[in-house]
């Protein structure tokens, strides 16, 4: 943000506490007026509002005597005219008018004015040469405490003409009176006309000034003559109107009648400021400490206005994206998941990832139990994992992974929703103490089928090919019935079709253990390389042991499981803590597809739709070679570049639980 924007914030933020102050209101009534005008005018006397116009007489000629009227309509809202100090409001007010006698063209009387009044009432007796705004006791007194511009159409002993406009001060008698036929304006002409009146004062200079034009004019600001009919200089309206006064209409009919019609009226009022109760120190004193408190409050304002502008501008894709995202998940508040997590509570985290802590939650309105992912914030590379994960496993829809509920984003701060897994991850129950029953055979022959299924998933089927760079045992959830569901795709990255492989990254993916030889010359993980993790979460849950296990005199799980393997003694290698309850035949199968899967060279280890078809006992297990085969590295053949012909091998095979 620019020093200048800063400046003009500041000064919008000044100027709205000064003009609550001294405020600008307008009116605008561009008419024709109807009933509903009612709410918005007061009609007094003889008035009424009928044929589209303000009729501040009455206009229903032959019905009524129409002689010896008086009416106003005025604004119901009153306006700050002037305060204690003697600053005044300004106005500006623009109305069209006709003034006619449809009955006789010979004789027209009285006027009406434009008028400045302390009330909403009408005088009783101002009909006549009073013209609405006095009578004959309180005419000329200050009292009245009025201040009115006349269009004077008949002429009394005290009038210059039948024809002029003058200004009133309490009287009728006019302060100033100007005759309109030197200016060619006919008020009341033979063929009725209507005039465009612009009346300005400025109350901070004292002058009042009245522009004229002999027609209804559509554009009145363009077409406003430059010289005014009438011009009064130090006129101080202070002196005179109440400081809360009323605008409107007046008018009479004497024995001589005319109609007096108001068309359009526009207002506008820079009320004087608001004073009641205040000393003048004390209002400068409380002025310029809200204005310092402005300029305080801006300045925080401002400052939180930028950091939240740094921040975005720093991860401007992460709300879009989430937002964007294809049937996008619920947006938690993170409010809600602070509660529910118990304010992240230690005692209700569930794991530790590389990207952050998973919690366990209650949405105790939906009784709905979550895990909670939150993801560091120290990780400058958090949010590419953020999103890196969201946007691939929102896509994932399969019954073997983890269902991701919902995100939150608030503050910086990334939060993803799970489903809550109640069994936990695989490893909990693989690697448990004695104090957990261990996991029993048909468990683990399911979950790694479900495994392999969601594998086989994420590779082939879901139409943007994905590795999942972290498969193990922790990685692996467990729902109420047992069954294996991937999660944690932070590692994750989608493979973009025709890609052998996807974008560098820093250090090895993966965790020791399950990490394939080649992914430690190329830090790059691969299908191949999910398979080489996959065979290690078989070997681990079948032998109950961690792959990097020191057994046997090997310093990997799988050295020796190979060792068994070439010695015909594969079964030894099963988890002893099942004492013997398992079916040989399915151990023998999952571990030598395991020691497949293992293969130090990629492009020899079975594709996922191979290891399906392995694992549900459709296809024979590989030939798995007596001795573990040397690392070759580069590898011969180049590792993915045969596989999509293999993967479009249309002999899908699924394993449904
Ligand atoms: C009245 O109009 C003049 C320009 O003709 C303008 O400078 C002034 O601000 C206006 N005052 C009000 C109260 O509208
Ligand atoms: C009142 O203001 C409106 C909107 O600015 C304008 O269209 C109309 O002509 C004005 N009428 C008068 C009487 O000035
Ligand atoms: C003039 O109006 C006042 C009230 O504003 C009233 O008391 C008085 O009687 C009226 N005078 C005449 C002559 O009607
Ligand atoms: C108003 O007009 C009359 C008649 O022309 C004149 O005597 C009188 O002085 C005028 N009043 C003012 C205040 O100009
Ligand atoms: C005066 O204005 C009214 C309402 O806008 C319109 O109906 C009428 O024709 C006009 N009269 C003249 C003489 O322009």
């Amino acid at each position: 943000m620019g020093l200048r924007l800063k400046l003009f914030i500041l000064t919008f933020l000044l100027s709205m506490v000064f003009s609550e102050t001294q405020g600008r209101r307008t009116i605008e009534k561009p008419g024709p007026f109807d009933k509903s005008d009612h709410d918005v005018f007061e009609v007094l006397g003889s008035g009424g509002i009928n044929n589209g116009a303000l009729q501040v007489t009455p206009d229903s000629g032959g019905d009524f005597d129409l002689s010896k009227k008086s009416g106003r309509i005025m604004l119901k809202e009153s306006f700050k005219i002037h305060d204690k100090v003697a600053r005044v409001a300004s106005f500006n007010t623009t109305f069209f008018i006709n003034i006619q006698n449809r009955i006789s063209t010979s004789s027209h009387g009285e006027g009406m004015a434009f008028v400045i009044a302390p009330d909403l009432v009408l005088p009783p007796g101002s009909e006549g040469q009073y013209l609405g705004l006095t009578n004959a006791t309180t005419d000329g007194k200050a009292t009245n405490r009025l201040v009115a511009i006349e269009f004077d159409t008949f002429k009394q002993d005290f009038d210059p003409n039948d024809n002029h406009i003058g200004l009133n001060i309490n009287s009728v008698k006019s302060e100033l009176n100007v005759s309109l036929s030197d200016s060619g304006i006919q008020l009341v002409p033979e063929v009725a006309k209507n005039f465009t009146i612009w009346i300005q004062y400025d109350g901070l200079n004292k002058i009042l000034q009245v522009f004229m034009v002999g027609e209804k004019n559509p554009e009145p600001a363009e077409r406003r003559p430059s010289v005014p009919v009438m011009t009064k200089k130090d006129l101080d309206i202070a002196k005179y109107v109440s400081e809360h006064s009323y605008f409107g209409f007046a008018a009479s009919t004497g024995s001589a009648i005319e109609l007096h019609c108001v068309l359009g009226w526009n207002l506008t009022v820079d009320e004087a400021p608001e004073d009641e109760g205040l000393m003048i120190e004390a209002k400068i004193a409380l002025g310029v400490g809200v204005a310092l408190l402005v300029i305080l409050l801006a300045g925080w304002w401002i400052q939180r206005i930028l950091y939240k502008k740094y921040k975005t501008a720093n991860d401007p894709t992460i709300r879009g994206t989430l937002q964007s995202l294809p049937g996008t998940p619920r947006e938690f508040r993170y409010r809600d998941l602070k509660v529910a997590t118990d304010n992240f509570n230690e005692k209700n985290k569930l794991g530790q990832g590389g990207f952050g802590v998973v919690y366990k939650g209650l949405l105790s309105k939906e009784s709905l139990q979550i895990a909670v992912k939150r993801f560091s914030r120290d990780n400058i590379k958090s949010k590419d994992d953020f999103l890196a994960e969201l946007t691939i496993i929102n896509r994932l829809r399969h019954k073997h992974l983890v269902k991701l509920l919902g995100w939150c984003y608030k503050n910086g701060k990334l939060l993803l929703v799970y489903e809550y897994m109640p069994n936990g991850s695989l490893d909990a129950h693989i690697f448990c103490g004695a104090e957990k029953e261990t996991l029993r055979w048909d468990l683990r022959y399911q979950i790694i089928s479900g495994v392999a299924s969601a594998l086989h998933y994420v590779h082939n089927e879901y139409e943007q090919k994905v590795v999942h760079r972290d498969l193990k045992a922790s990685n692996i959830m467990l729902d109420s019935s047992f069954n294996a569901r991937l999660g944690d795709f932070g590692l994750a990255r989608a493979i973009e079709n025709g890609k052998t492989s996807y974008a560098e990254l820093e250090g090895v993916p993966g965790t020791l253990g399950y990490i394939a030889p080649e992914c430690l010359h190329t830090g790059k993980a691969t299908r191949e390389s999910d398979i080489y993790g996959f065979g290690a979460v078989v070997l681990e849950v079948v032998c109950g042991q961690r792959p990097w296990t020191k057994i046997g005199g090997f310093c990997f799980l799988v050295d020796w499981v190979w060792s068994l393997h070439r010695d015909g003694r594969i079964l030894e290698a099963v988890d002893e803590r099942l004492r013997g309850g398992y079916v040989a035949e399915e151990a023998e199968r999952l571990l030598l597809l395991g020691l497949a899967c293992s293969h130090p060279n990629g492009s020899e280890r079975p594709k996922t739709q191979a290891v399906l078809q392995i694992a549900s006992g459709l296809l024979p297990v590989p030939y798995v070679p007596p001795f573990r085969p040397a690392f070759v590295w580069p590898s011969a053949g180049a590792v993915e570049e045969n596989i999509d012909s293999e993967y479009t091998d249309d002999s899908t095979v699924t394993i449904s639980h």
